[in-house]
């Protein structure tokens, strides 16, 4: 179908899925200009929210700024983002700190021209034409997208399931492992399934692995 006729298609250009390269741009923010590669080295959560002085949105950026420390321990860096300019951005963080006390210590992208939000596909034209949904993308330090979530406009996100996917993410990349459904750091860790028959013999002698089976095994860390 064309998508001048109908303007709820997709757009044509292709989204940037999970394991691919991130989309690098260059971008006004609340810190001034910034480029996506100057954050090659530490993890990146690039998240949009639907607009500035909404409250759903600032009980975000509250949660967002609460477990920001927690996320520099993790070397993971955040960026925020909606089609607000960036004076709009100055004053809500502004008054966020001033009527609610918190800082709002990341930057926060002004994408008034939705060239950042196209990119990333970051506004869902069946729910908004003009608001960004609450995207999530969790970069890691190399670039690559490796986890994306999306919320829509009337649902505030979980701060503490952000957190549990970017710490999953970097026990699976250092140990090799997979973590199983309400993980949480300290927990058991599944092993990914083996690929031969040998390797699952192998795998269930394995000192240490707990087994239902051949392809389903859990260990500590
Ligand atoms: C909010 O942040 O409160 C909000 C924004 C867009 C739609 C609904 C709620």
């Amino acid at each position: 179908m064309d998508p001048i006729a109908n303007p709820l298609a997709p757009a044509a250009t292709s989204l940037p899925r999970i394991g691919d390269p991130a989309p690098q741009f260059t971008a006004d923010t609340t810190f001034g200009t910034l480029k996506l590669e100057d954050f090659k080295g530490s993890w990146v959560i690039l998240f949009s929210h639907p607009a500035d002085f909404t409250p759903v949105c600032t009980t975000e950026f509250i949660a967002f700024a609460e477990i920001h420390p927690d996320l520099r321990k993790l070397n993971c860096e955040l960026m925020g983002l909606s089609v607000d300019s960036v004076y709009s951005h100055i004053a809500w963080v502004r008054n966020v700190k001033e009527k609610m006390g918190v800082e709002i210590t990341f930057p926060v992208i002004a994408d008034l021209n939705k060239e950042v939000a196209t990119l990333y596909g970051m506004i869902n034209p069946g729910e908004s034409k003009t608001e960004t949904s609450r995207a999530v993308f969790i970069i890691d330090d190399k670039q690559v997208v490796r986890a994306i979530i999306y919320y829509p406009l009337t649902t505030g996100r979980n701060m503490q399931e952000i957190l549990r996917v970017v710490k999953a993410l970097q026990v699976t990349d250092e140990h090799t492992v997979a973590t199983p459904a309400n993980w949480e750091p300290g927990q058991k860790v599944i092993m990914p399934p083996p690929k031969s028959a040998e390797a699952a013999e192998m795998r269930v002698a394995e000192e240490g692995m707990e087994c239902k089976d051949w392809y389903f095994c859990k260990k500590d860390l």
